[in-house]
C-alpha cells in the first residue's frame, strides 16, 4: 500500500524546507509514488507556501492554506534547519535562540498543527529530519546538538501521546549530507569528519528521502513508533 492511506485515497504530504536538499527530495519522492505533496518554506519557489517555522503566527498561516488547499495532513516532514558553526564560548544568545527557535521549536509549533486531524481521522505520519549530531554531538554545534537531541526527544514523548491513535511519530538522523546546509560549515571541520566517517565519505539527499518514503509507507512503516533512523554513513551506531 506505498503511496495510499488504507482506504485507498491519495495521501496528502506536507514537506517543511521542502524547496531545497533533503526536504526537497524527500518531496520528490512522494510526487513520484501518487502522493499530493505542499511544500513549506521560508524560501520561496514555485507552489511553495511561505513559512517561517519559528514564528507561531506564520505557522498558523501556512497550514490555513495547506488545509485550504489539500485538507487534512496525512504525512508530515519536518526539515526546515539551520546550521552555522560557533564554539559555545564565543556562541551569542542570538545564535543560539535562533537555532533553537528552527530546528526545535518550528518542529513543535507544525507538529502541533496537524496532530489533532491526524487522531481524529485516526491515520498519521509525522517524520523529523533530525541529526546524528542529536545522539553523538559535534564541536562547534552545541546548539545545533541541543536542538536536534530535543527534536528527539520530543518525538518520543509525542510518540507515547498520539501512538494510541494510529498517529505515528518517528525522527531520521542522517549523518552528513550534500546540501546547501553545510556550506557555512568550515572545510576544516568536513574534513575532519570525512575522515571519521566509516563511509568516508558524506551522503547526497536521494540517499535519506527512502527512509522517510519507508517510515511514511504502509503496512511498511506501521511498527516505528518514537524511532530514530541513521542513514548517517556509520557515523554513529546506536
Ligand atoms: N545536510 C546535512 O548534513 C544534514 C545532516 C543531518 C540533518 N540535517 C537536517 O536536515 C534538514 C534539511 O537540511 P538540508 O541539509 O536539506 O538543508 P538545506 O539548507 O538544503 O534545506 C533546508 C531548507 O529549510 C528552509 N528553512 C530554513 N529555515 C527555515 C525557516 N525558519 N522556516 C522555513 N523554512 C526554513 C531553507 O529555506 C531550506 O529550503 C535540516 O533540519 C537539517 O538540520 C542535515
Amino acid at each position: 500500500m506505498t503511496g495510499r492511506r488504507p482506504g485507498g485515497a491519495t495521501r496528502t504530504v506536507v514537506v517543511t524546507g521542502g524547496a531545497s536538499g533533503i526536504g526537497a527530495a524527500i518531496a520528490e519522492g512522494f510526487r513520484a509514488q501518487g502522493d499530493s505533496v505542499v511544500v513549506l518554506d521560508r524560501a520561496p519557489g514555485p507552489g511553495v507556501i511561505a513559512v517561517d517555522v519559528a514564528d507561531e503566527t506564520s505557522v498558523r498561516t501556512a497550514f490555513a492554506a495547506v488545509r485550504e488547499r489539500v485538507g487534512t495532513v496525512d504525512v508530515l516532514i519536518n526539515s526546515a534547519g539551520l546550521l552555522t558553526e560557533s564554539r559555545l564560548e564565543d556562541m551569542s544568545l542570538e545564535v543560539w535562540n535562533e537555532t533553537l527557535a528552527v530546528d526545535l521549536t518550528g518542529v513543535f509549533l507544525c507538529c502541533r498543527e496537524v496532530v489533532g486531524p491526524m487522531r481524529h481521522q485516526r491515520w498519521g505520519r509525522i517524520i523529523t529530519i533530525a541529526s546524528q549530531l542529536g545522539i553523538k554531538g559535534g564541536v562547534g554545534l552545541t546548539h545545533y546538538t541541543a536542538a536536534k537531541a530535543g527534536a528527539i526527544g520530543m518525538s518520543k514523548a509525542l510518540a507515547l501521546e498520539v501512538s494510541p491513535d494510529n498517529v505515528l511519530v518517528n525522527c531520521i538522523a542522517p549523518g552528513p549530507i550534500e546540501t546547501p546546509l553545510v556550506d557555512g560549515i568550515s572545510e576544516d571541520w568536513k574534513a575532519a569528519k570525512r575522515a571519521e566517517l566509516p563511509l568516508g565519505r558524506f551522503g547526497v539527499p536521494a540517499e535519506v528521502a527512502p527512509t522517510a518514503l519507508l517510515l511514511a509507507s504502509d503496512p511498511g512503516g506501521n511498527l516505528f513508533v518514537g524511532q530514530t533512523l541513521g542513514p548517517n554513513s556509520g557515523d554513529v551506531m546506536p
